[in-house]
């Protein structure tokens, strides 16, 4: 048994989904243990090709208990939409599918402040993925949250919702010069999400707790990266929550000591979407390419083009210094099949100092690469799952990863279906 976080170790879209849905074909119970529907996990295996937003990744496989975890934000009319659009493509079951009543609600007006901050921040937006996430998380910290257990309770609804509501709609008319919005038209609306989420909300601890003491398999995935979370990225250019092991224990409500491993998920290159610094960024057409391999690098949520550039060792260092991370998932090797030379950052010069750790924000946007150049390979490792039978330069490629970054690569990403992986550790695979 184990009980394995799969955390982002980059800027997010590291192929997290992937590989949880790899994973959780031995996992009893996963848990989204942060984010909400800014999220976009693509999942590609015999169902076809799905972008999960909210669902755990883990709802492809009929003996798994999947769980949104009490430190995740949900948006329940999002999440109606998702079950529905899932279920009638696939068929699979939402029986087992549970919703902690402790997550917090992404409401309609958390939205629209999304869009009006944005707005407001001129030329200091931030890219978020206007969900809502910044100002519902920020409701949750400042005691003015709505929790989807709060959905079900109708007496308690009608006296907190107007209540919280009158601030919110003074700010987006006074402020934002936007609609106010009615109070006992959202209660009716927060009342009916209630009812057709209601099979699935439970209070979550005793579940883990049991299925701890039985020493069942649980898979804890994390959405985003370490450079996008909340205390530990470039702020401000962040999310609102934490990416990390610790965030995973706090948001799953799993103990620190239950953890037994943390899997990285590092992209064999770097993309971002969204503000921020990149050093590694290329803007040419060697990031065109990059971008362009394969399914591409566009947006799962927003449809955005990502940013793309070689892969930079400092994040993923960082993830291991912050998290712990026992080992990685380098996801997307067959996107760099037939570039004939490679580079890889080991570190930045910032202001005429080495740096290996992500310095914070201001330092980073100054950041100069250390490259190192790699050869590349020239024949395709597409579906390969045997990892001896990977190029002799892919192989180079995965060690020195495995040097720059201090982390060994216990799985290998060769393609977008659920099955191309070439695992090195088996006990990244949850058999043990
Ligand atoms: P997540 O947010 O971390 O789950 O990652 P996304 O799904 O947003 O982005 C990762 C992209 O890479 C998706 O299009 C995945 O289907 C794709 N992907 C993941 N692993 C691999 C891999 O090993 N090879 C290829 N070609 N694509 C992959
Ligand atoms: P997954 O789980 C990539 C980025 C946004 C923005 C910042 C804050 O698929 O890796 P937010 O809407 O969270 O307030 O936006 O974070 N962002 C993501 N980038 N993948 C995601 O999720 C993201 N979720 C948020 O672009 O820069
Ligand atoms: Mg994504």
């Amino acid at each position: 048994m184990s009980t394995l976080a799969v955390i982002g170790a980059q800027w997010g879209d590291e192929g997290k989904g992937k590989i949880v849905d790899h994973l959780a074909e031995r996992a009893d119970l996963v848990i989204r243990f942060q984010g909400g529907n800014n999220a976009g996990h693509t999942i590609v295996n015999d169902y076809g090709t799905y972008a999960l937003h909210l669902l755990p990744a883990g709802v492809f496989h009929a003996g798994t208990v999947n769980l949104l975890g009490p430190g995740t934000v949900v948006n329940p009319q999002a999440l109606i939409d998702e079950m529905r659009e899932v279920g009638e493509a696939t068929g699979v079951s939402f029986d087992t599918f549970k919703i902690a009543e402790r997550a917090h609600v992404v409401m309609p007006y958390h939205i629209a402040l999304d869009a009006a901050e944005e707005q407001q921040r001129g030329e200091l937006v931030q890219g978020t993925t206007l969900r809502g996430i910044g100002p519902c998380y920020a409701d949750k910290a400042a005691r003015s949250g709505v929790r989807i257990g709060d959905l079900l309770d109708a007496d308690y609804l009608t006296t907190w919702l107007p209540s919280i509501l009158e601030p919110k709609n003074r700010l987006l008319s006074e402020a934002y010069g936007l609609e106010p919005l009615d109070p006992s038209a959202l209660i009716d609306e927060a009342l009916a999400w209630g009812e057709a989420l209601r099979p699935h909300v439970v209070d979550s601890l005793p579940l883990i707790s049991e299925a701890l003491r039985e020493k069942r398999n649980i898979v804890l995935e994390g959405q985003l990266g370490v450079m996008r979370d909340l205390d530990w990225g470039h702020y401000p250019y962040v999310t609102s929550s934490s990416p990390s092991a610790a965030g995973a224990c706090i948001g799953a409500g799993i103990p620190p000591k239950a953890l037994d491993k943390v899997l990285g998920i590092a992209k064999a290159f770097t993309s971002s979407v969204g503000e921020g610094p990149f050093p590694t960024e290329l803007t040419g057409s060697t990031g065109d390419r990059l971008r362009n391999v394969g399914a591409g690098e566009y947006g799962a949520s927003t449809g955005r083009p990502r940013r793309c550039g070689w892969f930079d060792a400092v994040p993923v260092r960082t993830a291991g210094a912050l998290s712990g991370v026992d080992a990685l998932a380098l996801t997307k090797i067959d996107a760099l099949d037939g570039f004939e030379q490679l580079r890889v950052c080991e570190g930045y010069m910032v202001d005429g100092r080495r740096v290996d750790l992500a310095p914070d924000t201001h330092a980073l946007g100054r950041a100069r690469p250390i490259y190192r150049d790699v050869p590349g390979w020239m024949s395709s490792t597409e579906g390969v799952s045997d990892y001896d039978a990977l190029p002799p330069n892919a192989q180079r490629y995965v060690r020195t990863i495995e040097e720059v970054t201090g982390i060994p690569v216990a799985l290998v990403g060769t393609g977008q279906h659920r099955t191309a992986v070439a695992t090195r550790d088996p006990a990244f695979s949850l058999a043990g």
